[in-house]
Formats: structure tokens, C-alpha cells, sequence
């Protein structure tokens, strides 16, 4: 594949790498207690109960990989998982964080989950992208705005992603996407495309895996051998 390959390319490549096997490998709820770097890593965080877990469900298309819930707070660890023929050996990571902006747990926990994601988000040369979720209905909060700080800080690579599609009108739809665009501009680090999707629906997956496969691709253009992927 070339740089002159259209985007096409890379929703097909984004399917068949997310049609890999994916298992969980790691389970971290304290600082040092992070899996030995390696493979490319993109993490998923987000407010509570904004659908992170969900979303790693449907992207690789297993029901029961991440565990989700109807209250917030289900996640409490940061959990990785291995995407690709030899889980010793992945084509990528997947990070499912515990979520942000959640009242109703004690401060203690709020405080250890906050150091847990700023020890990874500082200094983790493999982590490639975090893509912040946001509530679709809801649009971005004070806490998210926070959160965005922080990624320019960390001066890592970030993509907003709006959550929950299925219960967005369609006229509302793209007025999100501009608004969030708009919060954007003022973060030149952030990735300039918001993708709009719905875990449930199915809607936009294509899409995130398609950016997904593009992000690999540059940082690793022979991950893509037929022999790797095909
Ligand atoms: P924490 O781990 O608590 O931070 O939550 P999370 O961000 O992992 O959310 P989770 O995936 O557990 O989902 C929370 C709730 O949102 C569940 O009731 C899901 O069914 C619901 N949900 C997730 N994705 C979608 C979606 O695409 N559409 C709709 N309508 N609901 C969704
Ligand atoms: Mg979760």
C-alpha cells in the first residue's frame, strides 16, 4: 500500500484487523502495576457510563470481552487487551479505562483511579491514541474539557468520539459533531475528525476501525503483510 491509498483501503483493513482474536491479558488497578510496554496501544476513556467497555465489545464484535453495566462505575481497573493472531505477540492493544466524573464513589477511589490514568497517560512512548468518548445526547462536560487538558499536557495523540448515536435525533447529529469541532480548534493536538457512533446500532465502528488501522499503518507499515492479516 502506498500514502495515495484511499481511506477505503483502511475500512477493509480496519475489519479484518478488528476480526482478529482479541482476549484480555492484563489487569491494572495500581501505579507500576502497568503491563510491560510493547505492542501499539490505543485506551478508550471517557465519563462514566459513557460506553467505553461497550464499544470494545462491538468493535471486535464479542458481547462479553469488557464487562459494561448500567451504572456507572463498572470499570475500575485499567484492562488491556491483545488484538491479533498470538496474544503473546499482538497486533495492537486495546486499554478499557475506568471512567471519569463519576460522584457517587469515595474519594479514595476517585483519587487512585485519577493518579492510575495519569501514570499511563504520562510517558507511555506505545500508547499511540486515546480516544476520548463523550455522550452524544449530552455533549462535552466541564470534566472533559479537563480531560482534554490533560492529553495536551501529556502531548499525546487524542480523537473525540461521540457515544450513543442510536438515541440522537438526526437533526441534532451534526450540530454535536460541529460543536465538538469547535471545542477542537481551540486544541491543536487533538485528531481534527469526531466520529459520531452507536455501539448498539453499529453505526460509525467502520469508521474508528478504519482509524484505527490507519494509526498503525503509519507507525508500522510492515505490520500489514498479508502473512499478519490477511
Ligand atoms: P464505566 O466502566 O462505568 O466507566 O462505563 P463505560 O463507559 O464502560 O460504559 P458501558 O459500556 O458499561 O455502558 C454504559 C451504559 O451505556 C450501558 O447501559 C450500555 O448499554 C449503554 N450504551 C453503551 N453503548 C451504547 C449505545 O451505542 N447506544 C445506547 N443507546 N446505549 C449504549
Ligand atoms: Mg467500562
Amino acid at each position: 500500500m502506498t500514502e495515495s491509498e484511499p481511506e477505503n483501503d483502511f475500512v477493509e483493513i480496519g475489519r479484518k484487523l478488528f476480526a482478529q482474536n482479541c482476549e484480555f491479558i492484563w489487569a491494572a488497578d495500581k501505579i507500576g502495576g502497568l503491563p510491560p510496554m510493547g505492542p501499539v496501544e490505543v485506551a478508550f476513556a471517557g465519563r462514566s457510563n459513557v460506553g467505553k467497555s461497550s464499544l470494545l465489545n462491538a468493535l471486535t464484535g464479542r458481547k462479553t470481552l469488557a464487562r459494561t453495566s448500567h451504572t456507572p462505575g463498572r470499570t475500575q481497573q485499567l484492562n488491556f487487551f491483545a488484538l491479533g493472531p498470538d496474544p503473546q505477540a499482538p497486533l495492537l492493544r486495546l486499554v478499557d479505562m475506568p471512567g471519569y466524573g463519576y460522584a457517587a464513589v469515595s474519594k479514595e477511589k476517585i483519587s487512585n483511579w485519577t493518579r492510575l490514568m495519569q501514570d499511563f497517560l504520562r510517558g507511555r512512548a506505545s500508547l499511540a491514541r486515546v480516544f476520548v468518548l463523550i455522550d452524544g445526547r449530552h455533549g462535552l462536560k466541564e470534566v472533559d474539557r479537563e480531560m482534554l487538558k490533560r492529553l495536551d499536557q501529556a502531548a499525546l495523540s487524542y480523537q473525540i468520539v461521540l457515544t450513543k448515536r442510536d438515541e440522537v435525533k438526526q437533526a441534532q447529529v451534526d450540530k454535536t459533531i460541529e460543536d465538538a469541532k469547535a471545542v477542537l480548534r481551540t486544541h491543536p493536538a487533538a485528531h481534527p475528525d469526531v466520529i459520531f457512533l452507536s455501539s448498539h446500532k453499529g453505526e460509525g465502528l467502520a469508521e474508528l476501525r478504519a482509524s484505527v488501522a490507519r494509526l498503525l499503518f503509519e507507525r508500522d507499515r510492515t505490520i500489514f503483510q498479508p502473512a499478519q492479516i490477511g
